[in-house]
């Protein structure tokens, strides 16, 4: 068995535990990020793509957002489609933006900063447990190639996303937790053809939801409401393109590129929030704490949000020995977290199509959106919180 110490053991290399490990070292902290996955696995994962301005802020606090503004596409606008008809919501009124980058490359960019850095994640780590996170001396015992490791920290972050062992170490008789699964998922793919619409296209059709996203002029990222039950070898590249094709307004439904999928899987939706962040030395941050369906675009923004605060009340704990920020994580977290949640939630309930519905929840949901695309202080609602200009980091 090995023994080695570190200030911050962080559990997952996702965007959340990278982000933190790099603002940690920006601020001269010592972590070390523990990986169940392989480097590979978790570079081709390919997940969200909409980032805050608020959140592209803090990547460059890290130091990691050169490539992102060099390659990322500014919009200043999106567009929401109820059957033929088409809004587009500005975000200018309120100097608002979103930058599209990919997930993955964002975690390419975050590891390529922690390698330059000398301090890689371990990959590949088994049975990564958390120990004696009530005390003083929490640590993080793991497997590397059958080998037996022991990691002594003062502060363990679970950031190992919604299926990680982190949230299991708070006793049940702490953890509170809070659900809303939807009936329905994500149909996503990947393809090499140019977007239908140089902006992101919300839309609602009887038929279901649709969403039209994009990575670049030449990429595009799509996604379908589908059942749960949905296996995508049902699904021919011919059969998601014939399907989003029905979805889309005739006029953009004729600009349409069929291609070759690079990627095709299903997401479940679900709301979940688990608290408090904090138990002891061990604080939860991104999908490890919170999951919100992503019609909102918000789980990466959520995350980036999370370990930005993670980080200043370790540095305040470090360098000025004030606990104040860690003591007051989980609540300043939380109701940061909660106002995603619902904004989330009331996105995917106006714009999906749910079994068993009647024509009065549809007059529902139509006037939610008529509301939302004819008023002004809904729309000005609506970019604050897509958009994140008002939330705090
Ligand atoms: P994750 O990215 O989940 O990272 C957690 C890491 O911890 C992983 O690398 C995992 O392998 C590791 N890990 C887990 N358990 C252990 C363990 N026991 N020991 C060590 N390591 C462990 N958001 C959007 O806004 N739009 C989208 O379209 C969208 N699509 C998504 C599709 C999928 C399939 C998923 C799962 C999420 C999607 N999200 C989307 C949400 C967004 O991607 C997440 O909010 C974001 O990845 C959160 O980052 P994270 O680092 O907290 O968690
Ligand atoms: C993307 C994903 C989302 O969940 C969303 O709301 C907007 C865009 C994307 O993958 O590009």
């Amino acid at each position: 068995m090995t023994q080695q110490r570190t200030q911050v053991g962080i559990v997952g290399s996702g965007p959340s535990g990278l982000l933190l490990a790099q603002l940690l070292d920006r601020a001269g902290i010592a972590s070390v990020v523990l990986e169940r996955r392989s480097r590979d696995y978790v570079l081709g994962r390919v997940r969200a793509g909409v980032l805050e301005q608020g959140a592209v802020a803090i990547l460059r606090e890290a130091g990691v957002a050169a490539r992102l503004e060099r390659e990322g596409l500014e919009h200043h606008g999106v567009e929401i489609a109820i059957g033929e008809q088409r809004y587009r919501i500005d975000f200018a009124e309120q100097a608002a933006s979103l930058t599209v980058y990919g997930q993955t490359e964002l975690t390419k960019d975050l590891l390529d900063a922690r390698d330059a850095r000398g301090a890689s994640p371990i990959f590949d780590a088994a049975d990564v447990a958390i120990e004696e996170v009530a005390g003083t001396r929490p640590r993080l015992r793991y497997r590397l190639a059958g080998a037996e490791h022991v990691l002594e920290c003062d502060f363990i972050a679970g950031c190992d996303g919604f299926h990680g062992v982190s949230r299991t170490a708070i006793p049940p008789d702490v953890l509170r937790t809070h659900e809303r699964v939807y009936p329905f998922g994500w149909l996503g793919v990947l393809a090499d053809v140019p977007p239908v619409s140089p902006e992101l296209i919300y839309l609602s059709h009887e038929r279901g939801f649709a969403l039209c996203s994009m990575r670049s002029a030449t990429r595009s990222r799509c996604y379908l409401q589908c059942d749960l039950d949905t296996d995508v070898a049902d699904w021919s590249d011919e059969r998601f393109w014939d399907e989003l094709e029905t979805r889309l307004p005739a006029e953009l439904a004729a600009h349409l590129t069929r291609g070759r999928t690079l990627e095709k899987s299903v997401t479940p939706l679900r709301s979940f929030v688990a608290e408090p962040l904090r138990y002891g030395r061990l604080f939860l941050a991104g999908d490890a704490a919170h999951i919100v369906p992503p019609t909102g675009a918000k789980g990466l923004n959520l995350a980036v949000r999370d370990v930005h605060q993670l980080a200043a009340a370790l540095v305040a704990h470090y360098r000025e020995r004030s606990d104040s920020l860690l003591d007051g994580y989980s609540a300043a977290g939380l109701r940061r977290i909660w106002r995603a949640e619902r904004f989330s939630a009331w996105l995917t309930s106006v714009l999906h199509r749910f079994p068993g519905r009647t024509s009065f929840d549809r007059g529902m949901q139509l006037a939610e959106l008529d509301q939302l695309v004819t008023s002004a202080a809904a729309r000005a609602a609506f970019v604050e919180a897509y958009t994140g200009s008002q939330a705090e980091a």
